[in-house]
């Protein structure tokens, strides 16, 4: 059971909210999850009545679902959706909401606040939120939704913590990484831990290396504003490609309670072997878009994309080579990489066996060894895969590569975005998929020295044409020459050198 509450979202009619939040919180409806009246209140600063919030809502719903809205779960969830007007600067404002809170009986006292804005906003929401007492539990819970990027660098981060801190019990905290809501990222825990195979493998013994990648063909959208001071680092390994690496490489945890599993994924943070400054060049390459092909259509460049400086170094490429320095993955380098419009938009991690010690066959045929691959497709695949190594039928003794596939997906299971389950989560009381402040502080420990590298070489940055796999630059990140990037889960991915 989940207790009534206010959904109050700041920043209802912006970019998150349009794409996730709204048709997430509508998926729930759908389905049926969503506790009676439970109401969603927008906190937003147009002139606007209940009734043209409601026509907005409806709007993005059917861009989001354009075959067709179920229409019942809709009159549904029209009934708990409401609007508060308002300037995030405005105390009498957050007043206001607390009266309505207070006395207005349609709306539950328990109240969840989801800060869909602007990073640099949230500080002054909080206080502002204190100043009106709608942070105090006296009737019922009070919670803070905070969505990523805490903090733009190490520092800002511990500034931001300081502040929230003042205001708010660590409990009354839930720090976004919607990655952590993919079923397929939580899919890593269970492959890992329900499965008795694969742990003797899972270690410096046996592997060689991992890829964890993220590629899109989506450009900036109209987010420079954002991007322009944050970049694919921040944006996407900083946060989500290192809570991957993290469940790909933590201890089991003594319980699957949120502070065990947040301790075990701590350790592997703190474990990161610091980058020097000198030594950034040789782990860490970053690069930005130029003009290209995507799907047939030609593209801007990152510099031609309004709200971009003419002369911005901002990265949409980025790719880090990290390692892990405990017991079970010493030497073992893990290589990250993400790029914005990229040849195709794909998520999957890619663990590449050693070498066999001996090459026993290779008098009988003259192929290479191929190692064995263990994949986990992320999105749109959501497939594990295992390469192995076969015998062609016939009278020669050939081998050939085929994929054992453990599709994860059954054709009548559902389909979710990450959204759905984190709001349930977070309605619930539970963190486990929440991050905890201490895993931000050493994933920014981790990058740190690399942005101010970064920062201070503005004077280049190389360019890759749209619709590629990328620089070919980052190779130089390999600690092998026979090492390459893996783009892809099918059985002849592990052999394109093409990038
Ligand atoms: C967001 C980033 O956190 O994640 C975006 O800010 C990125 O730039 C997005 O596009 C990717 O998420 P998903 O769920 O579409 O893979």
């Amino acid at each position: 059971m989940i207790d009534p509450c206010t959904l109050v979202i700041f920043g209802a009619t912006g970019n998150l909210a349009r794409r996730k939040l709204i048709p997430a919180l509508f998926q729930l409806e759908v389905a049926g999850r969503l506790p009676d009246k439970m109401v969603i209140l927008a906190f937003a600063r147009r002139p606007w009545q209940r009734e043209q919030w409601i026509d907005e809502v409806s709007g993005m719903l059917r861009e989001k679902f354009p075959h067709g809205l179920n229409e019942k779960a809709f009159e549904r969830f029209r009934e708990r959706l409401h609007y508060h007007e308002g300037d995030l600067d405005d105390a009498a404002a957050y007043q206001r909401l607390q009266q309505t809170l207070d006395v207005d009986p349609d709306f539950p006292p328990n109240a969840m606040f989801y800060m869909s804005i602007r990073p640099a906003e949230f500080g002054s929401v909080i206080e502002k939120l204190t100043g009106a007492g709608l942070l105090a539990e006296k009737n019922g819970w009070r919670r803070v939704v905070i969505e990523k990027p805490f903090g733009y660098d190490l520092l800002s981060a511990q500034i931001l913590q300081q502040g929230l801190s003042k205001h708010l019990n660590e409990n009354q905290i839930y720090r976004i990484d919607h990655y952590l809501g993919k079923g397929t990222v939580q899919n890593v825990l269970v492959f890992r831990f329900a499965n008795l195979l694969l742990e003797p493998l899972w270690n410096r013994n046996y592997i060689d290396h991992v890829q964890i990648t993220h590629s899109e063909t989506l450009g900036i959208e109209a987010r420079a504003d954002y991007y322009e001071g944050a970049g694919a680092l921040r944006d996407m390994i900083q946060s989500h490609l290192m809570q991957l690496l993290t469940l790909v490489a933590m201890e089991p945890p003594v319980m699957m309670d949120a502070e065990s599993l947040r301790d075990e994924k701590v350790k592997v943070l703190k474990a990161i072997r610091p980058i020097p400054q000198n030594a950034v060049h040789a782990h860490a390459f970053r690069a930005q878009y130029a003009r290209g092909t995507v799907n047939g259509k030609p593209v801007p460049g990152y510099l031609e994309e309004e709200g971009v400086a003419s002369d911005s170094s901002t990265e949409t490429y980025a790719a880090l080579k990290l390692y892990i320095d405990n017991w079970r993955w010493k030497g073992v380098p893990f290589y990250l990489r993400t790029g914005k419009r990229m040849i195709e938009g794909s998520s999957a991690i890619y663990i590449r066996l050693k070498n066999p010690p001996q090459h026993l066959l290779r008098h009988t045929h003259h192929e290479p060894l191929t190692p064995n691959w263990i994949m986990l497709g992320i999105q749109p695949s959501e497939a594990m895969r295992v390469e192995l190594q076969v015998k062609v039928p016939g009278l020669e003794m050939h081998t050939r590569t085929i994929g054992l596939d453990a599709s994860y997906r059954k054709d009548d299971d559902r389909e979710y975005d990450a959204y759905e389950d984190l709001l349930l989560d977070a309605m619930r009381g539970d963190h486990s998929l929440f991050l905890r402040y201490d895993e931000i502080e050493w994933a920014w420990r981790v990058v740190d020295p690399i942005l101010k590298v970064w920062a201070m070489e503005r004077e280049f940055i190389n360019t890759y044409p749209s619709g590629t796999w990328g620089p070919r630059g980052t190779y130089r990140l390999f600690d092998r020459e026979d090492q390459f990037w893996r783009h892809s889960l099918d059985v002849d991915g592990g052999n394109l050198e093409a990038y």
